[in-house]
C-alpha cells in the first residue's frame, strides 16, 4: 500500500465522512515552495488553488517562514488581556487599508467566526435579527453562518439564531434573469431585493450580506454596479451592509483591493480571513468605531490576534503590498482568464468563462445544454492533477472548476497551467 492509499485508510477511519476530499486517489501535500507542491509520494504539482485562495503570497515565503519562527522563538501565547505589538501593528494597517473610515479591528481565527461577530454588530446595533443573504452564497460552517449560506450542499441544518430571506444576486448564468442584458438584470435583482422587504419582512432588517464574487458558490461574478445598486434600496430602510470578502480581499480581483470596490459601495462592515495569514490561523472584522464598540458585554477570542498568527500575517502583507500582488493578479490573471475563455469558446461542455484577477471559474455544463456537469468537473480536476496541476472545483453543483493560484503567479507559470487545462478540456471532449 502507497503511502497515500494508506493516509487515506486511517483518515476515513477517524474523521468525519462529511469533510470532502479531492480526486480518486487523494493527495496528501507534504512541503511546497513558490507556486509548487510536493505530495508524500514525491511528485510535484503546480499549485492553482492556494488550499482554496488560503496561500496568498506563496508556499514557504521567506519572510513569512521568518516572522513566524521569530515569534515562535520569542512567545507563542500571551492572551488579550495584555497588549500584542504585532496585532495593534496588523490593526492599523488593515484599518488603513479598508475601505471605512474610522475603522477597528477584531481578529478571530476563521471566517465562519468573523462572519458571526459581523452579524452580532448588525443584530445588536439594529435590534433586530432579520437578515437579508443572497442566493447561492457561502458565509461559514456555524449555525449562524449556516443560516445565511444560500447553497442546499453547504448548510446542513435549518436551525439558525437569524431569520434570514434570501434574494437574488450575482449567479446570472442559472437565474431566472439569465436572458436579460446587465443593466436589466441589476433592475430585476432591484426589484427582486425591494420585493423580499416588503413582502417576507418585518421591515426592520439588521442587514444584508453578500461575497462580491461567490467563492463555494463558483465564482458566480456579478456584473459591476450591482450592489451599489442593491445598497440604494438598503440605505432607504437603514439596512447596514455586510461585505464577505474572505475570498476577494487584498487585491485578488486584480481591478480593486476589494472585491466590493466594483460596485461603488462603502460597507458598514468588512469580514476576511483565508489569504491574509498564508495559510496561519487568522480572520477578522473590520467596522466604524462606533458600531464596533456598540457590543454590550465583554467578548474575547481566546486564539483570535494571537502574536503568532499577526506576526506571520503581518508579514505575508506586507510582502503584497510591497510588490503589489494586485497588479500581478490583474496582470497574470487577465491573461489567464482570456485565454481560458478563447480556448474553451467553441468547446460544448464550457457553459461560461468567467471571474476576476486570480478568481477564475468555468462552468462545466451537460454538452450543448445549460444542465450542471459535476461529473466532468471531476474528471477535469484528475486530469489537471496528472498533467501536474492542481485546480479546484466548487458551485451549487459541484460543476465549476475554480482557478486561484497565489497571487506571485508567473507567465511562464500560467502557460504550463494553461497547458494542463488544455488536456482537462479536451478530456471532457464528446
Ligand atoms: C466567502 C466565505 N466566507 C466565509 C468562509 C468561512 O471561512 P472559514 O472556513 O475560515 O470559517 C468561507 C470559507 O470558505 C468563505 O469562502
Amino acid at each position: 500500500m502507497g503511502a497515500h492509499a494508506e493516509l487515506l485508510a486511517r483518515h476515513r477511519a477517524v474523521l468525519p465522512d462529511w469533510m470532502a476530499l479531492y480526486y480518486d486517489e487523494p493527495i496528501a501535500i507534504d512541503r511546497g515552495e513558490g507556486r509548487r507542491v510536493t505530495d508524500v509520494e514525491g511528485r510535484e504539482y503546480l499549485d492553482l488553488f492556494g488550499g482554496i485562495l488560503t496561500t496568498m503570497t506563496a508556499h514557504a515565503l521567506p519572510e513569512v517562514v521568518e516572522a513566524v519562527q521569530a515569534q515562535a522563538a520569542k512567545v507563542l501565547h500571551t492572551s488579550t488581556l495584555y497588549l500584542i505589538e504585532p496585532q495593534i501593528e496588523l490593526a492599523e494597517e488593515i484599518a488603513r487599508l479598508a475601505p471605512i473610515d474610522d475603522a477597528k479591528v477584531f481578529f478571530t481565527t476563521s471566517g465562519t467566526e468573523a462572519n458571526e461577530l459581523a452579524l452580532l454588530l448588525a443584530c445588536t446595533q439594529r435590534r433586530s435579527h432579520q437578515v437579508l443573504a443572497v442566493r447561492n452564497s457561502y458565509h461559514g460552517r456555524s449555525f449562524a453562518t449556516m443560516g445565511i449560506t444560500g447553497n442546499r450542499g453547504w448548510s446542513a441544518s435549518a436551525l439558525s439564531p437569524v431569520d434570514v430571506k434570501y434574494v437574488h444576486g450575482g449567479y446570472a448564468y442559472r437565474s431566472p434573469f439569465r436572458h436579460l442584458d446587465e443593466d436589466a438584470y441589476i433592475e430585476a435583482c432591484v426589484e427582486d431585493l425591494r420585493d423580499v422587504i416588503n413582502t417576507q419582512t418585518a421591515g426592520d432588517i439588521a442587514c444584508f450580506i453578500a461575497e462580491p464574487i461567490q467563492g463555494v458558490g463558483g465564482f458566480a461574478t456579478p456584473p459591476d454596479g450591482l450592489f451599489g445598486a442593491m445598497k440604494e434600496v438598503l440605505d432607504e430602510y437603514g439596512i447596514l451592509y455586510v461585505t464577505d470578502e474572505v475570498q476577494t480581499g487584498w487585491g485578488r480581483t486584480g481591478e480593486h483591493y476589494w472585491g466590493i470596490e466594483a460596485h461603488g459601495v462603502t460597507p458598514d462592515v468588512l469580514t476576511f480571513a483565508k489569504g491574509i495569514g498564508n495559510g496561519l490561523s487568522i480572520a477578522g472584522v473590520v467596522a466604524p468605531a462606533s458600531l464596533m464598540d456598540s457590543v454590550l458585554a465583554n467578548s474575547i477570542s481566546t486564539f483570535g490576534g494571537n502574536p503568532l498568527a499577526t506576526a506571520g500575517a503581518l508579514a505575508n502583507l506586507r510582502y503584497a503590498l510591497e510588490h503589489d500582488l494586485q497588479d500581478n493578479a490583474a496582470k497574470v490573471g487577465g491573461y489567464l482568464l482570456s485565454e481560458l475563455a478563447s480556448r474553451t469558446a467553441d468547446h460544448p461542455a464550457v457553459g461560461e468563462v468567467r471571474g476576476k484577477g486570480m478568481m477564475i471559474g468555468t462552468e462545466l455544463v451537460r454538452p450543448g445544454t445549460r444542465g450542471p456537469d459535476p461529473a466532468a468537473a471531476s474528471r477535469a480536476l484528475e486530469t489537471a492533477k496528472d498533467h501536474g496541476v492542481l485546480v479546484g472545483k466548487g458551485g451549487l453543483h459541484g460543476n465549476v472548476l475554480r482557478i486561484a493560484p497565489p497571487l506571485t503567479l508567473t507567465d511562464e507559470e500560467a502557460d504550463e497551467g494553461l497547458a494542463a487545462l488544455d488536456a482537462a478540456f479536451a478530456s471532457l471532449q464528446p
